[in-house]
Parts: structure tokens; sequence; C-alpha cells
């Protein structure tokens, strides 16, 4: 019998190749993994009416622990994103992004490793938005007024920023807590506390008390902007960074975009209960199909799930054969071929699996 029973929804566009391609170098890896495949996106509306249906959710809570390949999000049928719903119901409040400079990928810098821990729930994310021109906004906007708050012109549409104490601390205390198990030494927190005094300014005032708990790792603050210039200076100055829900989404691709790209960048949704890995990266349509994604993000993501399974050994080589194959440069995908402006002939996601396989058994 296997080890661990895992939930995979290959997703759909690419997420069908680059879910396979894990698949195959997961097992590859020695791990005693049961794949329990679980389907959500565009095609179950019709076999099963729903965009993400109940059998798949029960899934992940069976297993409690997930694997997903990116999701096509409809435009215009009401459902803001299947991504925003599971970590709704499943209450996955921490987004893990690890950052990871890879030789050869192309990226601008060599020496990037740091993890950014986004808030997951909150923040302009929580989906609270009043329509210009609606009664409610108006009603807001009065209010505002009574309050001697300010002034919003009545032609404005209105997004609400709820930051909370609860869900900063417990944030802030995942970065911590992650940072202890990794042997990381340092936690950054990131906001806008100077200008928005109320929530920013609550978010770091909760991580400061929080690393007044934890003296063993080393704090550091940095307002986003400044957070924003110093990564592209100089990244390898951060370790594990806390951010609040927008200002992390923002950060991550900026980071992505420093070591190579989408195609490289993994990560994982995760609650008390849950975890659910994922690449950033979206299903592709343009080359969905092709056998031409490339497969690593979705791959270290398997990796990342390794390590919750407290599958370390076979993690790391996962990890040591992504290393690997991209030293050698002699089988990248087409993205990596147009990063590093090489002439060589791109491999196929397929080519690209066998020779992370390869490298492993050597
Ligand atoms: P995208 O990430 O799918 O694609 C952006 C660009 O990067 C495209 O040119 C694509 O070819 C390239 N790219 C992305 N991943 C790649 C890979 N692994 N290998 C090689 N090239 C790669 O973003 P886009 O186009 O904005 O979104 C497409 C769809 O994906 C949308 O419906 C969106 O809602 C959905 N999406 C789903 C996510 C998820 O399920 N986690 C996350 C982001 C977007």
């Amino acid at each position: 019998m296997a080890k661990h029973t895992v939930t995979l929804i290959p997703g759909d566009g690419i997420g069908v190749e680059t879910s396979s391609a894990m698949q195959r170098v997961i097992d590859a890896s020695g791990a005693e993994i049961e794949w329990e495949v679980a389907e959500a996106g565009a095609a179950c509306l019709e076999t099963h009416g729903a965009l993400l249906p109940e059998s798949t959710l029960e899934s992940i809570r069976r297993n409690k622990v997930a694997i997903k390949g990116p999701i096509t999000t409809p435009v215009g049928t009401g459902f803001r994103s299947i991504n925003v719903a599971l970590r709704q119901a499943l209450k996955l409040y921490v987004c893990l992004r690890p950052v990871m400079s890879l030789p050869g990928a192309g990226g601008r810098y060599e020496d990037v490793d740091l993890v950014i821990v986004r808030e997951n729930t909150e923040d302009l994310y929580a989906g609270i938005e009043f329509e210009e021109g609606s009664e409610a906004a108006q009603a807001l906007i009065d209010f505002v007024a009574q309050q001697g708050a300010g002034t919003i012109l009545p032609d404005s549409g209105i997004s609400v920023k709820p930051i909370s104490k609860t869900g900063s601390r417990n944030i802030v205390e995942y970065a911590f807590d992650y940072a202890k198990k990794q042997g990381r030494k340092k936690v950054t927190a990131v906001h806008k506390a100077n200008i928005m005094k109320f929530s920013d300014g609550l978010f770091l005032h909760t991580a400061r008390d929080v690393a007044a708990e934890n003296p063993e790792i080393a704090f550091d603050e940095r307002i986003v902007d400044a957070f924003c210039m110093n990564m592209v200076i100089d990244p390898s100055q951060f370790d594990v960074v806390v951010f609040p829900n927008l200002y992390g989404d923002i950060a991550s691709d900026l980071a992505a975009g420093l070591v190579g790209g989408l195609g490289i960048a993994p990560g994982a949704n995760i609650g008390k209960d849950y975890a659910v890995f994922e690449a950033v990266h979206g299903s592709a349509p343009d080359i969905a199909g092709k056998n031409l994604a490339n497969p690593t993000a979705e791959i270290l993501s398997g990796a990342l799930m390794l390590d919750h399974l407290g599958e370390h050994e076979c993690a790391e080589r996962v990890r040591q054969a992504v290393r690997t194959v991209y030293a050698e440069g002699k089988v990248l995908t087409g993205d990596i071929r147009r990063a590093t402006g090489s002439q060589e002939a791109a491999a196929s996601c397929t080519e690209f699996t066998d020779a992370l396989i390869e490298a492993m058994n050597r």
C-alpha cells in the first residue's frame, strides 16, 4: 500500500501536460504516493454541473493534501475563480512561494533563495466591493462623510481592504514557524503602514509582536515600494518575506521574473487542516496541447508537497535533478531557450521530463 494518498487535480490547458510530468517525476523520486484523480474546471460544468464539484472538495478533505494543475477561469460566468473558491472552502490562509535561482534558467541573478509568505484570504482580495453608482456605494460614501473620515467622489467604485489582527498573527506566526523549521535566519515584514495606518499598520504591529516572541529569528521590516527596489538591486538580502495579500501577489511575480519567469515558479496554498500545491502560472491557452509547456514549476510544487509529507529526501532528489538538468543546459524547454537567448533546439515537455528522470536515476 502506498504511504500517502494525494488528490491530483490535473486542471486544464497546459495543466494536463505539466501534471502528468509532475506525477512521473514524483513517482520516480521513490516517494510512495497513491494519486486520487479529481476534477475541477470548465469541463466539470458539463459532467458534474459545477466548476468545483463537491466530490473534489471531499477528496481533498479526506486526503488533506492535493496538488493541482492550473485551471482556466471562465470569463463572464459570475464565478470569480476556482482558486479563490478552493482557498475559501478549505481555509487556505497561507500562500507559500519559494523563489530560487536555477543555473542557466535566464534569471537576472544566480544567488536568489527566498520564500514569499503571502496572506491568502484578507486585504483587497476579500472581494468586498461596491459598484460605482449603486445604492450601497452611495450609502457608504454618505457614511464616510458623516464620520468626518473624508470625501469620496459620488462616481467612485469602492473596494474594501480589511486586515485583521487574527489574520495577521496567523500569517506572521506561519512565517516564523516556517523559518525555524527550514533553518532560515530572517523574516522581513512588508507593508505600507506609513499611509494605511489602520490596516497595514495593524499588520506591522502584529508582526513586531510575533517577532518579539521569536527572538532566535532576525526580524526586518520594509515599506513595499522600497522592498521592490531592493529586490531588483539585491534579492540575496531577503530570506523569508511575509506580506499582506495584494503586495504578496505582486511581489511573487516580481521575484519569479528575477529568476527566470513563470515556468519555474512553484507554490502552495496551506491552511491548518489542508494543503493544495500548485505552480504560480496559469493554463497558458496559447501553448496548450502542443507539448511545449515547461513543467518545472509544477514539478517543484511537487517537491514542496513531498516536504510537507515529510519525504524530504525524495523532495531533495527532485530538486537536485532539476538543478542538474538546468546546469547541463542540453534539454530545456522553449521558454528557457528564449529567456537565455539560446539558439539551441527547445525540448518538449515530455523530453524535459525524461531528462529529469534520467538525471535522478544516474
Ligand atoms: P499564464 O500563466 O497561463 O500565461 C502567461 C504566459 O506565460 C503565456 O504566454 C504562457 O504561454 C506562458 N507560460 C505560462 N506558464 C508556462 C509554462 N509552464 N511553460 C511555458 N510557458 C508558460 O497566464 P494567463 O494567460 O494570464 O492566464 C491563462 C488562464 O489561466 C486564465 O484563464 C487564468 O484565469 C488562468 N490562471 C489560472 C491559475 C491557476 O489555476 N492557478 C493561475 C493564473 C491564471
